[in-house]
């Protein structure tokens, strides 16, 4: 290690924007950092080294970090005439979109690195600061990067709460035409059993209580499997409900082409997998399903959650949507509103289509005016919002066991998550704080439940 890298007592803010991927990914990039003497920080003022972790996924992403770069070129010369200095790198999805254009535009910025390649945050800093130029990394190297994390330093990050990501494939080979995903994250790649495996104990023994497990398109998951064969997703999560300790598991984000029956039947067989299903479909109009290269219908989504909710009754169901897509047509949106009356989400994302640059959407000549698509966006969120408040005035009554893993605002409040991804606002005592403990849910407002404490578990779900 160069003398200026050896332990010191430094500071690094990283900035994470967008996905829970990207959430997952600044932990790591912590993880690497923490043998090099570094540790986090919650203001860019205070820090040696600020990373930008960014989303390319919507709107101004690009835009926004170079505002934010010149924000940060200010705080460097300020610290700079104090005889302080600052490593400036941007990670993530813009960087790889961006690339060298990143350091032409800003050259405030030491480092430019995708997705793939935090784990060589160390070789690149050494680099940058023996260099004059900046380093950029947005090639796809094929290697695992989740291998090239020494365990024990993963141990501290994971007991940062109850309950974790872990991060199972990453990318995707679908190509939606509006969806940079496949060009910022690659192809798809699934992470060996066995390693998934080892993170989920390790998280476990660390009080990890509830996992999530992460991918671009997760339900495609295919790792290779301890007998050497591909295992599907279904197969993963049985595997790792047998794990002591591992009360929940979740997944996200899915297609609904890689749906399949074993999937489904875990729903319906794995009380540790929870009631709770994130299944974009974007739009309820085939017409623009087909534009989107959704590989699915409405139709065919529609049989879909027919299926999950035989096998799961009860199961809150999740969506994105896109309004405004290129050549959208009012007869097109009307559709996707029916879709939503037919599914009757518990909760839901939607978005006004923005134009990512490189993808086919966005050399579509039909493009929509603002207004349009800010008069169907808040259409479509009057009605998902309904749903939403009467899915959680539905729960009023009902006992459920709670995962309380936040303070809450006031004092003597903790807040928890319920089996549907609820916040639940409960007046408890610190003691309960991390456990799963059953709780009578008395109000279900617009975003949250209220609840109590109850003393039996029996009548839980
Ligand atoms: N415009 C609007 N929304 C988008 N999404 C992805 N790309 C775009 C885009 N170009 C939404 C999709 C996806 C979610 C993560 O972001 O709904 O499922
Ligand atoms: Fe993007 Fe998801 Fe489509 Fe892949 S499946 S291209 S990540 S929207």
């Amino acid at each position: 290690m160069p003398q200026d890298l050896a332990p010191s007592g430094r500071k690094v803010f990283i900035k994470t924007y967008g996905c829970q991927m990207n959430v997952y990914d600044s932990e790591r990039m912590s993880d690497v950092l923490t043998p090099m003497g570094f540790s986090e920080t919650q203001t860019a003022e205070d820090a040696d080294l600020v990373i930008l972790n960014t989303c390319h996924i919507r709107e101004k992403a690009a835009e926004k970090v170079y505002s934010e770069l010149g924000r940060l070129r200010v705080l460097k010369e300020e610290r700079a005439a104090k005889g302080l200095k600052t490593m400036i790198g941007v990670a993530g999805c813009v960087a790889q979109a961006e690339g060298e254009e990143i350091i032409r535009r800003a050259p405030v910025v030491d480092m430019v690195f995708g997705p793939q390649a935090y784990h060589r945050l160390p070789e690149f800093m050494a680099e940058a600061q023996r260099g004059t130029r900046g380093q950029v990394e947005t090639d796809f190297p094929v290697e695992d990067k989740f291998d090239a994390l020494p365990a024990a330093e993963r141990k501290k990050t994971l007991a940062r709460g109850r309950a974790a990501f872990l991060t199972v494939q990453e990318g995707c080979d679908k190509f939606c035409t509006f969806c940079v995903v496949p060009y910022t994250r690659g192809a798809e790649f699934s992470r060996p059993v066995q390693r998934i495996e080892a993170e989920a104990r390790r998280l476990a023994e660390a009080g990890v209580r509830e996992i999530t497990l992460l991918g671009q398109n997760v339900n495609a998951f295919h790792g290779q499997g301890p007998d050497g064969a591909d295992w599907p997703l279904g197969k993963l999560i049985r595997h790792l409900a047998k794990i002591d300790g591992i009360e929940r598991i979740r997944y996200t984000t899915s297609h609904p082409r890689d749906m399949d029956a074993a999937l489904i039947e875990a729903h319906g067989e794995v009380p540790e997998l929870m009631p709770y299903l994130h299944l974009p479909v974007q739009s309820g109009s085939d017409r623009i399903l087909e534009a989107m290269n959704r590989q699915h219908t409405a139709e065919s989504y529609l049989r879909l959650i027919e299926r999950i909710r035989a096998a799961r009754p009860g199961i809150a169901l999740s969506s994105d949507f896109i309004v405004g897509f290129p050549g959208e047509t009012e007869a097109d949106f009307e559709a996707t509103l029916d879709l939503v009356r037919e599914v009757n989400y518990a909760q839901a994302y939607s978005f006004k289509y923005s134009p990512r640059p490189g993808t086919p959407a966005a050399g579509e000549e039909e493009q929509l005016p603002e207004e349009v698509k800010s008069e169907r966006l808040q259409r479509l969120q009057a009605l998902l919002n309904e749903q939403q408040l009467v899915f959680n005035a539905s729960c009023e009554g009902r006992i459920m066991k709670v995962l309380l893993d936040r303070r809450g605002r006031r004092q003597g409040q903790l807040v928890g998550r319920s089996p549907y991804l609820q916040s639940v606002v409960v007046s408890a005592p610190e003691s309960v704080f991390g456990a799963i403990v059953p709780v009578k849910v008395l109000r279900g407002g617009a975003n949250s439940l209220d609840g109590e404490l109850v003393e039996t578990a029996a009548a839980a779900e």
